[in-house]
């Protein structure tokens, strides 16, 4: 019998990969997550199918603890991830997110052997655009989560160039907004699900003109399986469904009959609009979507979740 593959994830109590462990969990691998169970975790996931450390990865022990687990796999999801909280406390989130990455990029470079390792990354280290922006585009952080990213997508170059064992190992995605169960009830669609679920109004920023594409969650886990076994480089993840708040409030209401209440909100330095040409991924890897757009925002909206 082969031995299970083991698949090490840093954040993987979060809302995305929390997603994820609990998938790799079903399919027999054997999951090991690092989370220090900040915002956005789901600590109630933990059942004893996976092994699971309560240990925030900035902490030299966790180089420590990843070379000890010697993981076949290793996915980097752990940050503070929320752009607000980044803008209140710049400090706080770019020392955070940066010195997890160096912890995480470190361990991997020290690991005797390995097969992959994923660098999860964002549309928004591509910063605001008019046109689809491909995997090669110049990176134009324009806030202080996403220059966090950034940084992992910068040493994500500076590994691979400066490091030929890590050649061909270490793949990046950059997901556009996800949603679904266990979201922060913040993020636009959560918060969209709150109003409607409980009449506490949306925060409609910059007068709901924010352009952003979405995902359902249960597209993540596949694609992530498919870059694990055969991708190498950097995926934009999107189906480039692309909607300003206020269509996406239209689209909500339209779904469920309901009338979403809203309140004028700003956010300083916003973004306007991120945009990605997501074909790579399905092209050379052969990643297919299961869910479109509405069947997951239908499938959310009416979810006790
Ligand atoms: N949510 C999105 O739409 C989206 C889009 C693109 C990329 N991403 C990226 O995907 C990843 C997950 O996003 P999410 O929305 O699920 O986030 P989340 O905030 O729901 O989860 C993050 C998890 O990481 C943990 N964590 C944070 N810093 C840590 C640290 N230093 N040590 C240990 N654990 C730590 C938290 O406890 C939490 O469980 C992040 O890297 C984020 O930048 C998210």
């Amino acid at each position: 019998m082969n031995p299970r593959k083991k698949l090490l994830i840093t954040g993987g109590l979060g809302f995305i990969f929390s997603h994820v462990t609990e998938y790799f969990v079903k399919k027999g691998w054997e999951v090991v997550v690092i989370d220090k169970q900040s915002t956005g975790s789901h600590p109630e996931i933990i059942d004893g199918s996976f092994k699971n450390y309560h240990i925030d990865v900035c902490n030299p022990e966790a180089v420590e603890l990843i070379l000890k687990e010697a993981p076949d796999y290793i996915i980097h999801a752990a940050a503070i991830s929320d752009v607000d909280d980044s803008t209140k406390k710049p400090l706080r989130v770019l020392e955070k997110n940066i010195t997890a990455n160096i912890n995480v990029f470190e361990a991997v470079r020290l690991l005797p052997r390995f097969e992959k390792f994923i660098y999860v990354s964002t549309d928004e280290v591509y910063g605001e655009c008019e046109m689809k922006k491909k995997e090669g585009d110049t990176l134009y952080p324009r806030n202080p989560y996403s220059c966090s990213k950034a940084a992992g997508s910068l040493m994500h170059i500076a590994y691979e160039n400066t490091y030929p064992h890590l050649r061909g190992k270490i793949a990046e995605t950059r997901f556009c907004n996800v949603f679904g169960p266990r979201q922060d009830s913040r993020k636009i669609i959560a918060s969209i699900k709150r109003a409607l679920d409980t009449g506490d109004p949306v925060p409609l920023h910059n007068e709901g003109t924010g352009f952003r594409e979405y995902i359902y969650i249960k597209n993540i886990p596949p694609a992530i399986e498919c870059i694990l076994e055969r991708g190498e480089g950097i995926y934009n993840v999107t189906l480039n469904d692309g909607h300003t708040v206020t269509k996406l409030i239209e689209r909500a209401e339209r779904a469920t009959g309901k009338k979403v209440p809203t309140h004028p909100a700003n956010r300083p330095g916003m973004d306007l609009k991120y945009q990605m040409d997501g074909t790579r991924i399905m092209i050379e890897l052969g990643w297919k979507p299961q869910y479109t757009f509405d069947e997951g925002l239908k499938e959310y909206l009416e979810s006790k979740a």
